[in-house]
């Protein structure tokens, strides 16, 4: 049997009866950037995380920027994020000119840790970005006592989260702004780039909707240093096709990482943990081991092909080189990045490939029923 890491293909044929009328009329319509579609798509994500307003970008990369720079961090703030994710926060700080602190991340869900963070924050800390790893919320009320301290910002990185809870709430309507991405291969994905911020305060709103389209106040006049970074009608009529399915995929997925759960739970490895506070929407399903690498040569010689989030940590990337961080500095998200080994997670696996994927990795450590 074959088990692809991915196959978004597979995922497009369940609704291509009802996506395919959508792009074309788009296309005909003529309209082709920021129009009614995205319009109805920022008021459906909206609802769909409890907040006023949501404005699409081009990525969720452009997300995080735009949100710092809508919140005026600028050179000479700290801002606090996690070195166990993919580069965009991290990338978005730089790009503020603000200075990156990185702070060590929790064991067991691999989200930052909140007394990490307690640690790290000094006078020029300015905002903090969780980012809710693989489909589960951070300890949002621990960081949002830190931050309410402070008067510190908490703008969540949603990218890998979209329709996950945390105590009841959707993730990105705790913190000032939520940071959405809908590349291809996320819970919600387009097919192509883009990405949503949504908010419930009005001023922040109405700044992200400038910035978005280089500062304008209205055509052709410029009030804020903007950005293009503008959503387009076909990636938002495909999106709106899609939120409809989005809730039963997320259950799809809770399902399968159920039966990973349970058909891997006496091996020699560690499943996921959910935090008893958050419903997870497993975007990744990752298991633990020491014998990381050897399983993962095992699983591709027996047609399952994985890829490894995240093989280095961000502290220690050649472009952080000039930073002066180093190995040991963030032990616990260096420890997780030898061990972790994500296993294909997509709402068109079959239970057969999910025994089958469960089976190889039984007959890896040698154990049968
Ligand atoms: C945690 C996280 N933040 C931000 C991004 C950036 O989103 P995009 O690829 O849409 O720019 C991604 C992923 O791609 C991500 O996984």
């Amino acid at each position: 049997m074959n088990v692809p890491f991915l196959n978004l293909s597979a995922q497009y044929e369940t609704i291509k009866n009802e996506l395919l009328p959508e792009v074309e009329k788009v296309l005909v319509n003529g309209h082709y950037v920021l129009g009614k579609n995205v319009e109805e798509l920022e008021n459906e994500v909206a609802t769909l995380c409890n907040v006023k307003y949501g404005i699409g970008v081009n990525s969720g990369s452009d997300a995080l920027t735009l949100a710092l720079k809508a919140i005026g961090i600028q050179a000479g703030d700290e801002v606090i994020t996690t070195p166990f994710t993919y580069i965009a926060p991290a990338e978005s700080i730089y790009q503020m000119g603000a200075k990156i602190v990185f702070c060590d991340i929790d064991s067991k869900t691999f989200n930052i840790d909140p007394r990490e963070v307690a640690k790290k924050i000094t006078q020029n800390t300015r905002a903090i970005i969780p980012v809710h790893l693989f489909g589960q919320a951070s300890a949002i009320d621990e960081l949002m006592s830190i931050a309410n301290k402070t008067n510190i910002k908490i703008v969540e990185d949603c990218a890998q989260a979209i329709g996950a809870t945390y105590k009841g709430k959707p993730v990105g309507s705790y913190g000032i702004i939520g940071c959405i991405s809908f590349y291809p291969t996320k819970n919600l994905g387009a097919a192509g780039d883009g990405g949503m911020v949504v908010s419930n305060d009005p001023e922040v709103a109405k700044i992200l909707r400038m910035l978005r389209v280089h500062g304008i106040s209205k055509r052709y006049h410029h009030d804020l240093h903007g950005y293009n970074s503008r959503l387009d009608e076909l990636q938002a009529a495909i999106l709106r096709v899609k939120i409809k399915h989005l809730q039963r995929w997320n259950e799809r997925r809770a399902k399968i990482a159920k039966r990973y759960t349970l058909g891997l739970s006496k091996l020699p490895l560690e499943c996921p943990y959910i935090a008893p506070e958050n419903k997870h929407v497993f975007h990744v399903y990752a298991i633990l081991t020491d014998r990381r690498d050897e399983l993962l040569e095992f699983l591709s010689r027996h047609n399952i092909p994985t890829i490894i989030y995240y093989p280095k940590p961000l502290h220690l990337q050649k472009v952080y080189e000039d930073m002066g961080w180093k190995e040991g500095d963030f032990p616990i998200a260096e420890s997780i990045s030898k061990r972790i080994l994500p296993l294909p997670m997509y709402p068109e696996l079959t239970d057969e490939q999910v025994d089958y994927v469960i089976e190889t990795i039984r007959s890896f450590f040698n154990i049968s029923d």
